[in-house]
């Protein structure tokens, strides 16, 4: 596209039943860019994660990706070229490292999960191809051990996990719901690296944290959500130093018209 946004969000607006959970936001990511969304619990950045996958119906607004309009179902979605993590890893953690990462690449060709499994069940699995591509896209990634159980990984390590596995179906656009949670330091050590090979690879990134100071690091721009809406956008230092930023972290208020 002429500028160059890749997911671009317009007006969008979601209530649950009596909560005003997104008002308004317009929200815009590029290729090979980190933003980072962020803002305390409640703010609404999950829910906006829901309606761009398509896990959640928006209630208003309109949605892009590559220009192209972002809609449907999920799996709709993730062929669009959108791939997501979760706040709480979604792992099939009696399976590989490996064969965790051909799921993703196959969510990206299956419209559902059984097809996915009929086609796993026809061999895909077993073909020695698929299983090296994912082993080698997990070693690069950080995860040098293919072999092992996704359930037996340290928290960071099913995060950094989750993030390759979203890479596997070769996004546009990668959404990262809180991957730093609960890990310890090595593990988020290991997941920003994962993010930046991401962003290297050209892909756009965007990452949500109730927290600045590891999306700072990361992030080329930071949206601000509180209360549904969008209360600051900017470069990190800009975000830090705003009095929106102290108001919604800090209390004292803000004018919020
Ligand atoms: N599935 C849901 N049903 C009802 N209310 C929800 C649902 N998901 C989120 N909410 C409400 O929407 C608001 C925004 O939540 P959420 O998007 O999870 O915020 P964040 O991820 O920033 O912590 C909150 O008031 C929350 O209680
Ligand atoms: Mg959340």
């Amino acid at each position: 596209m002429a500028d160059g946004a890749l997911l671009r969000g317009t007006g969008i607006g979601k209530r649950y039943g009596g909560v005003t959970a997104l008002d308004g936001v317009d929200v815009e990511v590029r290729a090979g860019e980190v933003l980072g969304l962020i803002g305390p619990n409640g703010a609404g950045k999950t829910t906006l994660m829901d309606v761009v996958s398509g896990a959640q119906d928006l209630d208003a607004g309109t949605l892009t990706l590559a220009g192209r309009p972002l809609a449907g179902a999920p799996w709709r979605r993730a062929r669009l070229g959108l791939a997501r993590t979760f706040q709480h890893p979604q792992l099939a953690s009696e399976l590989t490292v490996a064969e965790n990462v051909l799921t993703g690449r196959l969510a990206a060709r299956h419209s559902s999960v059984r097809g996915m499994a009929a086609s796993m069940l026809r061999g895909l699995l077993s073909t020695a191809t698929g299983r090296d591509e994912c082993a080698r896209l997990a070693a690069d990634m950080g995860l040098d051990d293919p072999g092992r159980l996704a359930g037996e990984l340290t928290l960071g390590e099913k995060r950094v996990l989750e993030v390759v596995r979203a890479l596997a179906q070769d996004p546009q656009v990668m959404l990262l719901d809180e991957p730093f949670a609960g890990a310890d330091a090595t593990g988020i050590a290991a997941i920003m690296e994962a993010i930046r090979t991401v962003r290297r690879r050209g892909h756009g990134v965007v990452l949500i944290d109730h927290s600045v100071d590891l999306v700072a690091s990361l992030a080329e721009r930071v949206v601000l959500l509180d209360s549904g809406r969008v209360v600051f956008e900017g470069t990190p230092e800009e975000c830090l130093a705003s009095s929106e930023m102290r108001a919604v972290y800090f209390g004292g208020g803000y004018d919020r018209t």
